[in-house]
């Protein structure tokens, strides 16, 4: 439904938001490789959780609900499904990628689909290191519809070519599913819940992360400089013959949903705090750039539940300055990247956002879609190869955003609607419910 967002004057609160998508998606899927129930607590409610939780259950998990999102999620005894058996993952990359490892390596054959949106993103970028493993994969012109035999893998290495945390447990995933062994390697960290959950559960799996050392300078031995011992950042090592065993899983709340909230307070001024909010540093890149650009970041109540380390944030607004945002911070922002351009759009000066490649791939073309709106608030957006320039000149006005059916970019550019000169309209606000389905109920209590 369109939605018209006026002003607002005052911004404040203390608030929770729901569940962490990337690790529901990734208790969902365990779940089926487990050797007891999963009892998981605060599942969220979207959409896209949503789909990973149904494909469980056509591969034979029981589902039981509780209240706040709690979950009794029973494996089945073998894992076995009808063949050309089609699992629609909606509009959920991660849901898709990761289903396609799990099924490549259990030796069932299905077929992966999703919605338009869905079949318009990259799917080389799993389907050919599983090939490489030993399963079967037909896909669409690199697209979905997937179909895939599944197979006894062989043991694996991999340099993941882009940082992708959706590559790398789809891989993990396989060899944990066809019991091999698998070696990855990643020259920019991605998020690592997989790994720590797959730790949590009982699994074989090694991390280790690459230091700089100290090493004489060849052209002047007097002098010491600094090097990687290596060229990739981590590695991470899979035992063959690794099984999940079964446990709880506590889902802290989600740091990307939380982000919106935080810019409202940036770009206000104001103070908003989050409970419980996961604080993963594969993560948290988020809070270091609202501290760069003149923010105040608080963290109380840090605990540290199911292998995940979560707290209390409270971020209050300060006096906004650009600041150029490339390399490993843009992987480490990319799914914050549309309200930080956001936050841009109320700042003075020019931020340049480079590297973020990656956002042409997500649920739309997001380099695309963010130009689009801020020029219609009066913003200068300049579209990169790889990112963005975006030039605040006058203080932007309202205007008719549209979503691009993409959960984040209405999220954000309703928080950008808060701030502008004179009202603005959200083309469908129906898309949230992919990852918030209670965002304006959220919003609302922070609008005073
Ligand atoms: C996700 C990984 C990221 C992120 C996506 C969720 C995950 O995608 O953008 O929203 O849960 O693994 P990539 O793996 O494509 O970087």
């Amino acid at each position: 439904m369109k939605r018209e967002i006026r002003p607002v004057k005052r911004i404040g609160g203390v608030i929770r938001v729901p569940g962490d998508k990337s690790i529901a998606h990734r208790a969902a899927l365990l779940s089926i490789l487990c050797q007891s129930p999963l009892q998981v607590s605060n599942f969220p409610p979207g959409s896209d959780c949503r789909s990973s939780l149904d494909a469980a259950r056509k591969l034979g998990v029981t589902v039981e609900s509780g209240d706040n999102g709690a979950l009794t999620l029973s494996p089945p005894p073998q894992l076995a499904v009808p063949s050309e058996t089609i699992i629609d993952c909606g509009n959920s990359g991660t849901t898709a990628r990761l289903l396609a490892g799990l099924a490549a390596g259990s030796g069932v054959e299905l077929i992966i689909s999703g919605d338009d949106s869905l079949s318009s993103r990259p799917m080389k970028r799993v389907v050919d290191p599983l090939t490489e493993m030993g399963a079967e994969l037909f896909d669409t012109e690199g697209h979905l519809p997937l179909k895939i035999n599944g197979r006894k893998l062989l043991p694996f290495e991999y340099r993941l070519p882009v940082p992708s945390a959706q590559v790398k447990s789809s891989l993990l995933l396989a060899a944990l599913a066809s019991q091999c062994a698998l070696t990855l390697q990643e020259d920019l960290i991605t998020r690592d819940h997989t790994e720590r959950m797959i730790s949590e559960l009982g699994g074989g799996i090694d991390v280790r992360e690459v230091k700089p050392v100290r090493e004489e300078d060849p052209l002047d031995p007097r002098k010491k400089r600094m090097v990687m011992p290596e060229s990739f950042k981590k590695e991470i090592v899979l035992r063959s013959s690794s099984k999940l065993a079964g446990g709880t899983v506590d889902i802290p709340g989600d740091i990307s949903t939380a982000a919106y909230f935080f810019a409202a307070a940036a770009v206000s001024g104001k103070t908003v705090t989050v409970e419980g909010v996961g604080l993963n540093s594969t993560r948290t890149a988020i809070l270091e750039h609202l501290k760069n650009i003149g923010c105040t970041v608080e963290i109380a109540d840090r605990e540290r539940i199911s292998g995940e380390p979560r707290g209390t944030v409270t971020v209050t607004g300060g006096e906004l300055k650009p600041r150029k945002i490339s390399g490993e911070m843009s992987a480490r922002l990319i799914d914050e990247l549309p309200v930080v351009a956001v936050i841009a759009a109320y700042s003075p000066g020019t931020t340049i956002i480079r590297d973020a490649a990656e956002l042409k791939f997500k649920e739309s073309d997001r380099l695309a879609a963010i130009a689009s709106n801020l020029e219609k608030m009066g913003v200068s957006c300049g579209v990169l190869e790889d990112g963005l320039v975006i030039e605040r000149k006058n203080a932007p006005n309202g205007a008719d955003f549209e979503t691009f059916g993409d959960h984040r970019i209405a999220m954000a550019f309703s928080i950008a609607a808060l701030f502008a000169v004179g009202p603005s309209t959200i083309d469908d606000d129906s898309v949230v419910a992919v990852s918030c389905p209670d965002f304006y109920q959220i919003l609302g209590q922070i609008i005073q």
